[in-house]
């Protein structure tokens, strides 16, 4: 039986169904008001369901995050990324010889043409690699527009196997850019994060030699970033995409959206809040600026739209944090103590508590990445190749049913009509 709530303006009353979710709100079906001349209001979408989908799950008070059903939990301690981008993009954890193939197919795909590669030598060394990787991206719409039919549902898949294997060998490519460094090719004897470091880290002509310890952090980050239902950045990929626009620029644009601090781009925030706090002993000053509303200061890494509980995210992370750099041997990391007595006094201040502030990925992802070594300009870049597979995943989800291109209304309050006046009469 379909519950249904009904509407009254200006006498006239009209009933909405209530759509039932698996897990989680149920959704009050409104598409029926514009027929009624009527919009709803929700800026920033803070109580809107922009589609449905089957992806990613999230209850935000409990503080649960599945991906297919399967909890982050033990995907973070069971499972590798790419294993975890084969269960986003087909529903089901593969066969071994599912996972077999998929792997070869990644491994296969991870080449930039040679040619293609002189896109970076257009950037400064200086530049961001946000800008990079985002050009890179969009750039790749060049290679494969004229073959890629949308309508079919193996170009899509080829598309997303394109993506999750090129994007660790242009992020490794946009950070030797930057130090001026000769590219190191993929090795396909490496596994997807060793790989990745290796093309960071590794030295051209010289044998990979990367700690295992590390691989498996930045897997395990990869995997905690792999993707996280309708965030701004995934909406912006099905937003783009809703208008039929080429896959790679779709996301190209939803790498812009992440960049953003307030986004994907905290990760790198709360490390340069972290420093500019430098010492345990200004953490209660930094507090207290976070606290002032004619303050523009957030805490970065603190807050989440919908994780009103501790993000799982995070716990994960605090743990792999805490193993890197016990393995590195900076336990006594000063950022980490700033970022402990950070999180302990957030934790018990009134200002975070009535308002359900609780830390979120960023705030130990950047730490860890700190501690293995990575600099913290290429933080937002790897929290874009962790987000590969979902956000393909979306998009081919969003192509594989019926959808409409996405066209927001307004609440219009400018000028009611009026007439134009010579430059002579004004
Ligand atoms: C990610 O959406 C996703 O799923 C994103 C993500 C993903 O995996 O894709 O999880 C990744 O983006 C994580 C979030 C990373 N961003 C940061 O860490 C930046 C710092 N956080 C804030 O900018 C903020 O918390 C947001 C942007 C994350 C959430 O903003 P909301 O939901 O719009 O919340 P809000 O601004 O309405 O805040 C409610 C109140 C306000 O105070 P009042 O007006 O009620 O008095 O909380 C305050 C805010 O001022 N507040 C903060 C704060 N975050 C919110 N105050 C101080 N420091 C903060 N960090």
């Amino acid at each position: 039986m379909t519950q249904k709530v009904t509407i009254t303006i200006d006498g006239k009353t009209t009933e909405l169904p209530v759509l039932a979710a698996t897990e989680g709100k149920n959704v009050v079906d409104v598409r029926g008001l514009i027929a009624e001349g009527i919009f709803t209001y929700d800026p920033g979408f803070l109580s809107t369901a922009s589609c449905d989908s089957k992806i990613t799950y999230i209850d935000g008070d409990a503080g649960i995050l599945m991906y297919r059903g399967y909890p982050i939990e033990q995907l973070a301690d069971n499972s590798n990324h790419l294993e975890v981008a084969y269960l986003l993009l087909n529903g089901e954890l593969p066969t071994p010889t599912e996972y077999e193939s998929f792997v070869a197919s990644i491994k296969g795909h991870q080449d930039i043409d040679q040619n293609f590669q002189g896109i970076f030598n257009g950037f400064t060394q200086g530049a961001h690699p946000m800008s990079m990787i985002g050009a890179a991206i969009s750039g790749l719409a060049s290679l494969y527009h004229e073959e890629t039919d949308i309508d079919n549902a193996q170009d899509r898949m080829t598309t997303a196997h394109r993506l999750i294997a090129k994007i660790p060998t242009l992020a490794a490519m946009a950070y030797k850019h930057g130090r001026g460094e000769a590219f190191i090719a993929p090795d396909d004897s490496l596994s997807y994060a060793e790989n990745f470091l290796n093309m960071c880290f590794g030295t051209a002509g010289e044998a990979p030699n990367v700690s295992p310890t590390i691989a498996a952090a930045m897997d395990k980050i990869f995997i905690l970033h792999a993707d996280h239902e309708q965030n701004a950045s995934t909406s912006t990929v099905r937003m783009a995409g809703s208008t039929d626009c080429n896959p790679y620029a779709a996301i190209a644009a939803g790498v812009s959206a992440l960049w953003g601090p307030s986004h994907g781009g905290a990760n790198e925030a709360v490390l340069d809040m972290l420093n500019e706090i430098g010492d345990e002993s200004r953490v209660e000053e930094f507090v207290n600026k976070a606290k002032d509303k004619n303050d523009p200061f957030k805490l970065m890494g603190f807050g989440h739209r919908v994780y009103k509980n501790f993000d799982p995210r995070a716990t994960v992370m605090q743990d792999s944090c805490h193993a890197v750099l016990a393995e590195q041997g900076v336990e006594d990391e000063p950022l980490l103590k700033v970022a402990q007595k950070l999180e302990k006094i957030a934790r018990e201040d009134s200002y975070f508590i009535e308002r359900k502030l609780y830390p979120n990925i960023d705030f130990y992802s950047g730490i860890t990445l700190k501690a293995v070594g990575i600099p913290t300009e290429l933080f937002t870049v790897i929290f874009t190749l962790g987000r590969m597979p979902g956000w393909i995943t979306h998009w081919n989800e969003m192509l594989s049913e019926p959808y409409k291109i996405a066209r927001p209304r307004q609440l219009y309050l400018g000028e009611s009509k009026r007439d134009f006046k010579n430059l002579a009469e004004r």
